[in-house]
């Protein structure tokens, strides 16, 4: 599968004809039946109202519309620091700057997810997306794989040393040969010493990654008040936050009407968290049989209910089917980390949801097996839960 972005320069260099592997003739027939732009109507809920005690249960019924009618929301005052979102921003772009040489050190392996690549191909007839990505597994920390964690820039993974100095690492990496762990705790200045094998980092994708994991973990607290739960019986599922990432490529294309970004999917996740890192729209949403766009608001984070928490909340909380399109002049970055349930979990409805009379909506099964399923069923071209009902 080839590189987009360069395919894209090559495309433009010349004007030439776009590969028919990536024509989507759909795209422009669903814009003569969607157009219709209703941007403003998807719902932002605001994380500092939620924990403000003054105005929680009010924001906490509108999250749970939001999940209920929509599926998806703009999350405002999420608390994730400013200048983590822009370490982010600013590590995300370089690393897609860099050229091609240098990014295809951290290439996906013939049949693995991780690393700098394209998605997931089914067969030698699937149509391919208009853009690139880099998948990492982000969380527990001993299912990194540090071999597709750039090195540059180099705050993507380790920063500059900071010795001597006392300030709240989110990340120290202790350096053996030939290897590296990563762990995450407050240093006192007593334990720093050795400062040969210890490089203090002020690591923009650990931080992102810790931030965001606690913006999930605290949405799904309020997500079980809504459902009339117990927080833990619901944060149970998703126990060491199990967490991965999806940085987002999508080189312009002049004829941006005949191509996809990211074709048509539901996540498998409980939670999505969507950074829209160069602000450029492209996400669309599938809402009565049209697509939305969902605005790039400045700072905000896009978060999204994934087939898991559509399952786990009895098919109260929607798993809404998105895709990406591609803009004519300028390029497009995003970064969506996925918030997946613990290996072992069951993945059905919550009992207390079920207790009385209420009825099971969907079938259970372990989470390893439902991913079986989720990734068999794409092959087949389909996807969502449907079948599990
Ligand atoms: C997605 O992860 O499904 C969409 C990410 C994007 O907005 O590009
Ligand atoms: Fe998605």
């Amino acid at each position: 599968v080839p590189n987009v972005q360069e395919l894209a320069r090559a495309c433009h260099g010349t004007d030439g004809e776009i590969p028919d592997r990536y024509v989507r003739p759909e795209v422009a027939a669903d814009e003569a039946i969607g157009g219709r732009d209703i941007n403003s109507a998807i719902p932002v809920i605001d994380l500092a109202k939620l924990l403000d005690p003054q105005s929680s249960q009010e924001e906490c019924a509108k999250l749970g519309s939001a999940c209920q009618h929509w599926g998806f929301f703009q999350l405002i005052n999420h608390g994730v620091p400013g200048e983590v979102i822009s370490d982010t921003r600013r590590d995300v772009t370089e690393f897609f700057r860099l050229p091609l040489e240098a990014k295809e050190e951290y290439s996906q392996l013939a049949d693995g997810l991780q690393g700098y690549g394209h998605s997931f191909v089914f067969s030698e007839e699937q149509k391919l997306d208009w853009g690139d990505l880099l998948y990492l597994q982000l969380r527990p920390n001993e299912s990194r794989d540090m071999r597709f964690w750039p090195e540059q820039p180099t705050s993507f993974r380790s920063a500059s040393r900071h010795k001597n100095t006392i300030f709240q690492v989110s990340s120290i990496m202790v350096m053996l040969p030939g290897d590296i762990w990563t762990c995450s705790f407050w240093l006192h200045q007593s334990e720093i010493q050795n400062t040969s094998t210890c490089v203090f980092v002020r690591n923009s994708i650990e931080r992102f990654s810790s931030e965001t994991a606690k913006v999930a973990r605290c949405l799904l607290k309020f997500l079980a008040i809504d459902m009339g739960v117990d927080p833990e019986s619901l944060l149970e599922k998703f126990r060491g936050e199990p967490q991965s990432m999806r940085a987002n490529y999508y080189p312009p294309c002049r004829q941006a009407g005949k191509v996809l970004g990211l074709s048509p999917h539901c996540d498998a996740t409980g939670l999505t968290l969507v950074l829209q890192v160069n602000n450029v729209q492209g996400l669309q949403i599938r809402k009565e049989g049209q697509w939305l766009a969902v605005d790039a608001l400045d700072g905000a984070l896009v978060v999204n209910v994934g087939d898991i928490l559509e399952v786990l909340s009895n098919g109260r909380y929607r798993s809404i089917e998105h895709r990406a399109v591609v803009n004519p002049e300028k390029e497009r970055i995003s970064a969506a980390v996925f918030h997946m349930a613990c290996r072992n979990a069951m993945v059905g409805p919550l009992p207390e949801l079920v207790k009385d009379d209420g009825k099971a909506v969907y079938t259970s099964m372990v989470f390893e097996d439902f991913m079986k399923r989720f990734f068999s069923m794409k092959r087949n071209g389909r996807g969502g839960v449907e079948g599990l009902m």
